[in-house]
């Protein structure tokens, strides 16, 4: 009962963290990548950044599936949210060109706080609150979900691929990249990751899906739109059909 509680106020505070994120990051970026600055305290290397902060989700989900009476459903379900976070926790970090840059700290704690409150929410909803039986693998819900969950990681990882591969110059200088689904917009790698999670909320049919894909969204608009703007003002010659976040629209 006193879990039940936690749920619902978590869910709530992850609705208004979105609200939250997505008002502040209209008037400042978050200061990492290339737009790391001065003045955001301590930092670490991004490559730790990245495991510390990602491994929450990882760990809170599998709590919560091994102390669930788990069944073909909630096997398949950690299946997909693993091969999310798994990547993203333990070889992403590897891979990221950015990977030795300075991290600040105060982002890895607030990721870390978010994704305790999303694994929280996501894996009390899946494998305590709700129990799916095997029925639901055949509802239209699981599988467009999943259609669209894989759409999007599929999207998420080439671009992901793309960027670490770009050959940049001697100081360190970006360049412009393309093909994949560079070709549509500038940030192809959020526009995977937004896809990905509304596939999650569809294919768990849960307030708590549907909170992550819109907090995802809150996040990642904002950056993406910083992103194409940064592009744009500092290469003369960047492609102009190119949108910042959804092909042929925005
Ligand atoms: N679910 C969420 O809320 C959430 C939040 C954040 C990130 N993510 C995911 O995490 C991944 C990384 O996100 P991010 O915000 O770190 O992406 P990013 O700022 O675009 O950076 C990604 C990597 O590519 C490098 N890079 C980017 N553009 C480049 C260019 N034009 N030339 C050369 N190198 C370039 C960056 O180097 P520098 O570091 O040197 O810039 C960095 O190593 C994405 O797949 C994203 O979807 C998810």
């Amino acid at each position: 009962m006193e879990l039940d509680r936690l749920y619902h106020f978590a869910l709530l505070a992850q609705f208004a963290f979105a609200a939250i994120t997505f008002f502040s990051l209209l008037f400042i970026t978050a200061p990492y990548g290339r737009f790391g600055r001065l003045g955001w305290g301590p930092s670490v290397k991004a490559l730790y950044g990245w495991i510390i902060m990602e491994t929450p989700a990882v760990a809170m989900i599998f709590l919560w599936f091994i102390t669930s009476n788990y069944n073909l459903v909630s096997i398949v379900m950690i299946v997909i949210w693993q091969s999310h976070y798994l990547r993203r926790s333990y070889h992403y970090p590897f891979t990221m060109k950015g990977r030795n840059k300075p991290f600040p700290i105060m982002l890895v704690v607030f990721a870390i706080i978010f994704n305790c409150m999303n694994g929280f929410v996501n894996g009390y909803h899946v494998f305590h609150m709700r129990s799916f039986d095997v029925e639901w693998l055949r509802s239209w819900q699981f599988i467009g979900g999943v259609f669209l969950f894989y759409t999007g990681y599929t999207i998420n990882v080439q671009s992901d691929n793309i960027l670490s591969k770009l050959k940049r110059g001697g100081d360190g200088s970006y360049v412009i990249p393309f093909g994949g689904m560079f070709r549509y917009v500038s940030s192809p790698h959020y526009l995977g990751e937004i896809i990905e999670w509304i596939g999650w909320a569809l294919l768990t049919w849960s307030w708590a899906g549907l909170a992550f894909a819109v907090y995802t969204i809150a996040n990642l608009a904002p950056r993406a739109l910083s992103h194409h703007k940064w592009y744009r003002d500092n290469f003369p010659d960047y492609p102009s059909q190119r949108k910042a976040l959804v092909p042929f629209v925005w």
